[in-house]
């Protein structure tokens, strides 16, 4: 047994990727560039297996992505079975592919909440930044099915160089919509939004406008609307607290049933990741070899070791710190104590001052991953 085992409390959050299929194109996805094929995805009769592997683990909450998590058919079957397991269910959509049917089916089948993303606030942006024509139009429909039905609703609003302006809309269509929270995201450079920075990174000045509306709003809205905050953090001086602590709160699913400590996790190669077809949820949480990677402080090196931080937001995030330093163990190179800083805030610089050259879009499964261009 690890000698960290004892102090390893349950997860509180599981995401489950249903599936990497999606009608959108994000260039921002957080879907690892490499996408499961959908013949490697976990069976309904598997993934209900997971759910009541997870409850009994502690798991309070479940998120349902994606992917487009409506791509898979049996949905409404995985959420009566979540539900069952005792989960607390939430769906995180763009809303393509429900139907007003199909919702009232997911209420039927006790889903409690819904988080649907906001690409945009006209229909100009959000469907260029999607990738997919008519797709705005058909998310405020979906928006108001999931009124009409009760649907506890948050919006989740990703923000980046070419929409920041259209903060104070997506405040306002929050209230509009009815939704109790909004998560306002600044996009996180991984993945798919790594081979976009040139087009997406935000300026300075667009952070500290983001940091001003937030505040503003947060006042403001007291008691109405619940603004959770995501921002800019290549212009920040500490880094976050990336998935609230390496296996401390929640584990990822991958579609076809990889374990995952995040969803990025994957970009670290030297880490080996547990299958729910060949190892007990329980197990690969308290045991896992990734799991233990890097929890707790152990794994620290300097500046972090010694920080006083070093438990307020464990070293950042691991992913980015393998991305942009080529150790997963180092500093996360946001943080101002990260001999990496200066020359982060340099390439943020650089990227955000870039005329921008056309968006990469994420592909379907097993197609060909595109480079930007030169
Ligand atoms: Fe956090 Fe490490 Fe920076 Fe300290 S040195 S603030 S622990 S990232
Ligand atoms: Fe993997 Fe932050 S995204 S630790």
């Amino acid at each position: 047994m690890n000698a960290q085992t004892p102090t390893v409390r349950p997860p509180i959050a599981m995401l489950a990727e249903l599936t990497h299929r999606c009608p959108l194109s994000c260039p921002y996805c957080s879907n690892p560039v490499q996408l499961a094929l959908t013949e490697t995805e976990l069976s309904t009769e598997e993934w209900c297996d997971v759910f009541r592997q997870a409850a009994d683990l502690g798991v309070l909450q479940l998120h349902l992505s994606g992917g487009e998590p409506a791509s898979r058919r049996d949905l409404e079957e995985l959420v009566k079975a979540a539900r069952d397991a005792g989960l607390y269910t939430n769906l995180i959509t763009s809303g393509i592919g429900l139907s007003e049917r199909r919702l009232k089916a997911l209420d039927e089948a006790g889903l409690d909440h819904i988080q649907l993303s906001l690409q945009g606030t006209t229909p100009e942006m959000a469907d260029e930044i999607g990738g997919y024509k008519g797709g705005f139009k058909r998310k405020m429909q979906v928006a108001e099915w999931i009124g009409a039905i009760g649907f506890p609703l948050t919006l989740n609003a990703v923000l980046h160089r070419r929409n920041l302006h259209q903060l104070p809309r997506a405040l306002e269509m929050a209230g509009e919509m009815g939704a109790r929270r909004i998560e306002v995201a600044t996009v996180q450079f991984h993945g798919w939004a790594l081979k976009n920075r040139d087009t997406l990174m935000p300026t300075m000045e667009q952070a500290r406008e983001a940091d001003r509306v937030v505040t503003e709003a947060r006042t403001r809205l007291k008691g109405t609307l619940v603004i959770d905050y995501v921002p800019a953090d290549y212009h920040s001086d500490y880094p976050k607290r990336c998935m609230g602590g390496w296996g401390t709160t929640g584990l990822n699913i991958a579609p076809d049933g990889k374990v995952l400590p995040c969803h990025a996790a994957e970009t670290i190669p030297h880490l080996q990741f547990d299958t729910v077809r060949e190892r007990p949820l329980r197990d690969i949480w308290y045991e896992g070899s990734a799991f233990n990677a890097y929890r707790g402080t152990d794994w620290m090196q300097e500046p972090c070791k010694s920080c006083e931080r070093a438990t307020v937001d464990f070293g950042g995030c691991r992913c980015q710190a393998m991305a942009l330093s080529g150790d997963a163990a180092a500093t996360d190179p946001v943080c101002i104590k990260s001999p990496h800083h200066g020359e982060l805030q340099a390439r943020a610089a650089a990227h955000a001052s870039h005329e921008g050259s056309d968006l990469v879009y994420r592909t379907a499964p097993g197609k060909p991953v595109p480079e930007p261009a030169e």
